[in-house]
């Protein structure tokens, strides 16, 4: 069995070999750029150390790896678009650097090259595989409807919040675990146990990212931060302010939610500084408790020696207090 360390270094070697530069450049650049650029490769670990429960030849999940941190940063060019987001990992977007066209293409091409690697994964598990993820990118896709809907609704609920994090985020950390097991032959039972295993720890990963877009170091989170302020996105920490909030508080919030000329500096100031008033990282803590709880009694009941299990503890435990 390996240990986390080294499956990252496996992964992240593995996807560094890959080429994808052929012409035209405008399309594939910008592919080449976004991946060079690495990230966490969270999904792609989780699969392998799902796959490592059971099996130690990793290799074999290598293709259902590579696509679903193809995908991943697929949905990341266009979610940047749709967020008018300017900085990711540290690096000016793909619509900054190039164009909003290319970012839509270049997007969708990395959609197909996913299906392409996804194409490659072992054939006695290819149709169960392909269901999972199928169902996995149009949830995701409902999850981010809603998300933009919600820009524009005053009334949605912490249940509504955790339902759209559910399926943006949730279900691709949860598919890419399953997945992983299922390669590896685990029983229907584990397979179940560690997708909802997952889905807890994609709660409380989407709380974290919410959390950071307000309290991160820009220059650790690589992203700019109260891009969510400024899009007046639904997050737990908005709903929760706008609950907890007394009257003049609620009058602040609501008119530069309205407002549709503001100073964005200015506007992200007032919302953390009401966020603190209200003691809101205190209800995001306790939130994400829950679900690393949850995720937790899922770990448990999976039908694999405990000493396996340690790794992936040992990196939820880490995820949770990311800053990254
Ligand atoms: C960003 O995902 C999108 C979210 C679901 C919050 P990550 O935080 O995994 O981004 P990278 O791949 O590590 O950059
Ligand atoms: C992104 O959520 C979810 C997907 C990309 C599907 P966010 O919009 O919060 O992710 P970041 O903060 O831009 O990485
Ligand atoms: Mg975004
Ligand atoms: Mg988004
Ligand atoms: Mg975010």
């Amino acid at each position: 069995m390996y240990t986390s360390t080294q499956l990252l270094e496996k992964i992240n070697q593995h996807i560094a070999d890959l080429n994808f530069s052929r012409p035209p450049k405008g399309l594939y650049d910008p592919v080449e750029y976004v991946l060079s650029l690495g990230g966490k490769r969270i999904r792609p670990l989780l699969m392998l150390m799902a796959y490592n429960l059971y099996r130690d030849d990793v290799e074999q999940a290598y293709p259902s790896a590579t696509a679903i941190e193809v995908y991943h940063n697929c949905t990341l060019l266009h979610d940047d678009l749709m967020d008018n987001a300017d900085v990711r990992r540290n690096k000016p977007t793909v619509h900054k650097v190039w164009d909003d066209n290319t970012a839509i293409l270049s997007g969708d091409a990395m959609l197909i090259l996913a299906y392409r690697y996804l194409a490659d994964t072992p054939v006695e598990y290819l149709k169960p595989v392909l269901d999972l993820f199928n169902e996995t990118a149009l949830e995701i896709c409902e999850g981010q409807q809603m998300d933009m809907e919600f820009e524009r609704r005053h009334n949605v609920t912490v249940d509504e919040y955790l339902e759209m994090i559910r399926l943006k985020t949730a279900v691709l950390l949860a598919a890419s675990l399953k997945i992983g097991a299922m390669l590896g032959g685990a029983t229907e039972k584990d397979a179940k146990l560690i997708y909802d295993f997952g889905i807890h720890i994609g709660l409380a990963f989407q709380l974290q990212d919410d959390y950071l877009d307000v309290y991160g170091d820009p220059a650790v989170f690589g992203k700019k931060i109260g891009g969510d302020i400024c899009c007046n996105k639904k997050t737990f920490m908005l709903i929760k302010a706008m609950e907890k909030a007394d009257m003049a508080q609620k009058e602040e919030l609501n008119e530069w939610i309205l407002a549709s000329d503001f100073d964005a500096d200015e506007k992200i100031a007032i919302f953390t500084d009401i966020y603190n008033q209200l003691g809101i990282k205190k209800l995001v803590e306790s939130e994400m408790e829950e679900s690393y709880i949850a995720a937790m009694e899922c770990l448990d009941e999976i039908a694999v020696d405990n000493d396996k299990k340690k790794d992936l503890k040992e990196l939820v435990t880490t995820l949770m207090k990311r800053e990254i």
